[in-house]
């Protein structure tokens, strides 16, 4: 039986959102009825951004975008567990994730049988906008770390946040 609500969930580390990133969340409102961005927080793993704040960009670069399709998105971290367990609590049997390339494809081919062996959630593949197919959160943390400009790679309040954060990073004397 086909759900009254079409969901999905896109997750991902977004440590920290990129343009790509946002592009394929709202792509994805396109198609289902509400987009869950899950952000994914790994507790053996420090990332620039702490999850909350890692969430809280996504929030802020969705209500900055003006697009309608935003309203559509719900922004939520999933912790130390299985996607699957995250897409059930939510009632979203499917997950949406973009594709830049075909190294993408390899590293995302695994993970989508594993989550349809262990639960039938579904993947669907977005192909990435050309424009971003260069465009990584870890490539903008490099560009950003050694003061090159990340407009045109992230929304403007991730692009204000890595300025602070490497502000930060700069000034600590650890
Ligand atoms: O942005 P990323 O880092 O490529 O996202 C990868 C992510 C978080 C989607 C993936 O690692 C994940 O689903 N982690 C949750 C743990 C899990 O369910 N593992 C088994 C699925 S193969």
């Amino acid at each position: 039986m086909t759900p009254a609500v079409r969901a999905c969930v896109c997750p991902g580390s977004f440590d920290p959102l990129t343009l790509g990133h946002l592009d394929v969340l709202l792509r994805a409102a396109d198609l289902f009825d509400v987009v869950h961005a899950g952000v994914a927080v790994n507790p053996g793993k420090r990332g620039l951004f702490t999850g909350p704040e890692r969430a809280e960009l996504v929030r802020r670069a969705l209500a900055d975008s003006g697009d309608p399709r935003a309203a559509r998105v719900v922004v939520a971290e999933f912790g130390d567990g299985l996607l699957v367990d995250h897409c059930r609590r939510l009632g979203a049997p499917v997950v949406v994730k973009g594709l830049r390339s075909g190294t993408d494809y390899a590293y995302e081919l695994p993970m989508a049988l594993m989550n349809r062996h262990l639960a039938d959630v579904e993947t669907v593949f977005l192909v990435g906008d050309p424009a971003y197919g260069h465009v990584s959160s870890s490539l903008v943390k490099e560009v950003a770390r050694y003061g090159g400009d990340v407009s045109g790679l992230v929304p403007a309040a991730v692009r204000a946040a890595l300025a602070t954060r490497m502000g930060e990073d700069a000034s600590d004397p650890a």
